[in-house]
């Protein structure tokens, strides 16, 4: 029995390279290059060969070879390709045992899932991003409680200590011979290799087997999110700006907020994305994101994604609107900490102001932002 959209489908002649399973595969049925034909076939031969060879060196992951596969045959352009993968910076084992005492004494106990963030001295100086992202959770509705179920990532030992000072769940997330402490210029060498840093130490979280809100801690969480979250879904994102629908990947996402559930799939895909920097040498993980998420190895590997809308999950880019609605607030559209902190003080005063109405008195001034002015 062939379902009637399969056939239609199929009769619609579209451009071959356009399917999910094409690759280069799909070309061959088309008889008229039987050369090039023949040729593409070694060459793919060759390739299985070179990348199992690969494989029996270095790693017993049967996902690896899906990735070379899926790089091969999808003519990514890069000129790299048949390099080696180096594999993802590996933890050592008393690392990973500290991590996951860290998360188990984290963690939701019902549902095995923690809130992180990551964070340098930086963002940690007193009177600072870091104090506005902890008043958010006091302030915020039912956001109070949440605060037991952080870790901070720290990316250096000032960031650790300071951690610690505010009573949270701290893990020290090191990258030998790079200092990350000071503010790190948007995109400069520094800040990509943190954020790459940052996925891979996500990954581990992941393979762990605990799900988390991944949060950038200048955004301000004003209500319970995951009130909102949707049901299914593997990897839910915020985005900058929300165009189409909850699963269209045409959304711009923002790597800022996010929310994974430990699976196969996730950690496949955290592999895939970490991968991508060597790739894309230059870019950052959100920018590497965008590239890859209407791959075909997403859906090789039934990779779910739901993007959120900034209705709920704001930012400068695109600020929700009403703050009966709003649940978090992103500085993002906006490069330094001082300009940040400028306009999350203003959120958290548009908030105060906002709760201490009766809700019959919130008129529609009082439920809207007087942000950005800075940024955005
Ligand atoms: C996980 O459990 C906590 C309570 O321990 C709850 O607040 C939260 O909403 C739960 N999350 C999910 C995704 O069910
Ligand atoms: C705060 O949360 C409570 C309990 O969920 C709810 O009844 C109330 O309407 C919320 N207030 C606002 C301003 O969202
Ligand atoms: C969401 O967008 C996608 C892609 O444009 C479309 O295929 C799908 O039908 C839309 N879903 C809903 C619920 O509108
Ligand atoms: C991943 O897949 C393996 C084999 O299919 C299974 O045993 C394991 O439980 C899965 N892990 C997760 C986190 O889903
Ligand atoms: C809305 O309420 C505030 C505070 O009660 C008040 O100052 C303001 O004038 C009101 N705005 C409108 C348009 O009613």
């Amino acid at each position: 029995m062939q379902p009637a959209g399969e056939g239609v489908d199929g009769s619609a002649a579209k451009g071959d390279g356009d399917t999910l399973e094409s690759g280069g595969y799909h070309r061959d049925s088309n008889h008229t290059h039987m050369f090039s034909g023949v040729t593409i076939k070694i060459t793919l031969m060759l390739v299985v060969v070179g990348t199992t060879l690969l494989l029996l060196n270095q790693s017993s992951n049967p996902m690896a070879f899906f990735r070379n596969h899926y790089l091969n045959a999808n003519s990514f352009s890069f000129p790299q390709y048949m390099s080696p993968i180096p594999p993802p910076s590996s933890l050592a084992k008393d690392e990973k045992m500290e991590l996951e005492k860290t998360l188990r004494s984290a963690t939701m106990k019902d549902n095995k899932t923690v809130i992180i963030t990551t964070l340098n001295a930086a963002w940690m100086e007193p009177n600072s991003l870091f104090d506005l992202f902890l008043e958010s959770f006091r302030i915020g509705n039912g956001t109070a409680h949440l605060l037991d179920h952080v870790v901070v990532g720290a990316f250096d030992e000032t960031a650790y200590e300071r951690c610690k000072a505010a009573g949270l769940h701290c893990y020290a997330v090191t990258t030998e011979g790079v200092d990350f402490s000071g503010e790190t210029k948007f995109m400069s060498e520094d800040y990509l290799k943190m954020m790459w840093r940052r996925t891979d130490f996500l990954r581990v979280v992941l393979e762990l087997g605990y799900d988390f809100v991944f949060t950038d801690a200048d955004i301000m969480w004003l209500r319970d999110p995951f009130k909102k979250f949707y049901k299914d879904g593997d990897f839910q994102i915020a985005c900058d700006h929300y165009w189409a629908n909850y699963t269209d990947v045409s959304n711009s996402p923002n790597g800022g907020f996010k929310y994974v559930k430990s699976s196969n799939r996730t950690i496949e895909f955290y592999k895939f994305w970490y991968n991508g920097r060597e790739y894309f040498p230059g870019k950052n993980e959100q920018d590497v994101l965008n590239m890859i998420k209407d791959k075909p190895f997403i859906h090789r590997i039934g990779l779910e994604f739901r993007f959120l809308d900034t209705a709920h999950f704001g930012g400068f880019c695109e600020p929700s609107k009403d703050l009966d609605e709003v649940i978090t607030m992103h500085a993002n559209c906006c490069i330094g900490i001082q300009n940040k902190m400028h306009d999350l003080t203003m959120i958290i005063n548009d908030w105060k102001r906002y709760m201490a109405l009766p809700p019959s008195n919130r008129n529609s001034t009082i439920r809207s932002w007087t942000v950005p002015r800075i940024c955005g």
